[in-house]
């Protein structure tokens, strides 16, 4: 198992280029297999999650390459296996996902219940549900779900919390379900809009996404060798952003979408953080400088839906916080159980106490070195984040975790300056001179 290598201290400076999305990559994906033919698809970023999303596509009968940097085509001409192997859907939850385009092409369908970061209890009821408004008949026996329909139709779902995921799985399956489905309470997170737009160029009709109410009117063929650019990352944004602050550096982002995050920028402007757009497409800046001339300030964060601040930003910047002057309160309204990294953040002198969903940040004058593991992909970024201003040497475990959902992350950082490093335990030496 390799780890990262990490001696704190020096502020970044430079440009990094920020990848495609990761989640809106693992629902385009899977999206490809309604369309009888090929789709090729620009931005997907070179991570383990969209590799083992290809995997899923590929044992269905679709071909999948990987045919330049961040470029995949998908040819689902082939796609006739109702099924995704147990291991890669419990290893990933998006590869659920393939549920609902195996009902509207295949009729039938055979999916394990997924696993993926363990944040929470994470259940899969809302997409049931969602698939069953759409004439599917589901049943979930012994971990695995099955599925069978004459041909889904047009239904009414309302979801009980805005679930990204559902909301693009649904609205997927329900782009050539027949007749006019209406998704109540929808997710409004850029990557929902994003999965719209793909199925819209390849030929669906959606109205509202981005909006809480998200109207599918379906239509029976999708239209073939097309070519679709997947939006920018903003989590990997917004990590960068963390780590330019918290070593108090100057860093470009490339290729970002400004407003998609803005619940992040804002949070940190009010920590001092200083942030200006540069170049724009039209009115969207798509480069941004972040620079921390001084140390930030806390300020308290409450994660919820879009357009609130993410969940899945809510680590890197707690990590920000633990070395921020004052106190915070950080919330998180999405995931029940995404505190657990924060034993790592003490273990490196972070001063920081749980309650339920709560956590109360004191910051402290600096961070330690310490041998820390990541326990998912954002509690990796939050330990990688911190490691880059703690004095000392930090060796972080779980690498894996973070190789999920961050292309060359250790690469980008070396670029901006940061002294940090793939090592292979077995022969530390070798690292120590490296750096
Ligand atoms: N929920 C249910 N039932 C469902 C689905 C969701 O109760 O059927 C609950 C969840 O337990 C959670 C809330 O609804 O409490 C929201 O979950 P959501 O469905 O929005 O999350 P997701 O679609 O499973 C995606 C991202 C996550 C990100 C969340 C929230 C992907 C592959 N994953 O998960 O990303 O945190 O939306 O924005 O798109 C990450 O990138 O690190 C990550 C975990």
């Amino acid at each position: 198992m390799e780890q990262f290598f990490v001696r704190g201290g020096v502020p970044l400076r430079g440009e990094i280029r920020v990848g495609g999305s990761k989640n809106a990559s693992l629902a385009i994906l899977p999206a490809c297999l309604l369309v009888r033919g090929k789709t090729r698809l620009l931005n997907v970023p070179d991570i383990q999650d969209t590799h083992t999303m290809a995997a899923v596509l590929r044992h269905t009968g679709a071909h999948v390459q990987f045919v330049g940097p961040e470029t995949v085509e998908v040819d689902a001409t082939h796609f006739q296996r109702a099924e995704a192997p147990e291991e890669l859907v419990r290893r990933m939850r998006a590869s659920f996902y393939v549920l609902g385009p195996m009902l509207a092409r295949l009729g039938t369908a055979r999916v394990a219940q997924p696993g993926g970061c363990d944040i929470g209890a994470r259940p899969v009821d809302f997409h049931i549900r969602g698939l069953q408004a759409l004439g599917a008949d589901l049943r979930s026996e012994g971990g695995i779900v099955t599925g069978h329909t004459r041909g889904l139709r047009g239904g009414e779902i309302y979801f009980d919390f805005p679930s990204a995921g559902a909301t693009t799985h649904v609205m997927t399956a329900a782009a050539m379900a027949d007749g006019i489905t209406t998704i109540g309470n929808a997710a409004m997170e850029p990557e929902v809009v994003d999965v719209a737009n793909f199925l819209n160029g390849v030929g669906a009709r959606i109205r509202g996404a981005g909006t809480p109410t998200v109207v599918i009117e379906g239509v029976s063929e999708l239209a073939t060798d097309t070519e679709y650019s997947v939006i920018p990352d903003r989590m990997e944004a917004g990590t960068h952003a963390c780590a330019a602050a918290i070593t108090q550096g100057t860093v470009v982002l490339q290729n970002v979408i400004a407003n998609h995050l803005q619940p992040v920028l804002v949070k940190l402007q009010e920590m001092g953080v200083q942030v200006t757009p540069l170049s724009a497409d039209g009115d969207h800046p798509i480069s941004i400088r972040i620079a921390a001339p001084e140390r930030t300030q806390c300020a308290d964060i409450l994660a919820m839906p879009h357009p609130g601040f993410p969940t899945d930003m809510q680590q890197p910047l707690v990590a920000l916080l633990t070395v921020s002057r004052g106190v915070a309160l950080v919330t998180d309204r999405v995931f029940e159980n995404r505190f657990r990294y924060v034993t790592e953040l003490c273990h490196m002198g972070a001063d920081i106490q749980v309650s339920g969903r709560t956590a109360v940040v004191r910051g402290v004058d600096h961070l330690s070195g310490a041998t820390v593991t990541a326990t998912d992909l954002r509690a990796g970024a939050a330990l990688v984040v911190a490691a880059l201003a703690a004095q000392g040497e930090t060796a972080i475990l779980g690498v894996e975790h973070v190789d999920r959902g961050y292309s060359k992350l250790a690469e980008k950082l070396q670029r901006v300056g940061a002294r940090i490093q793939r090592m292979d335990p077995e022969s530390p030496a070798r690292y120590l001179r490296a750096v």
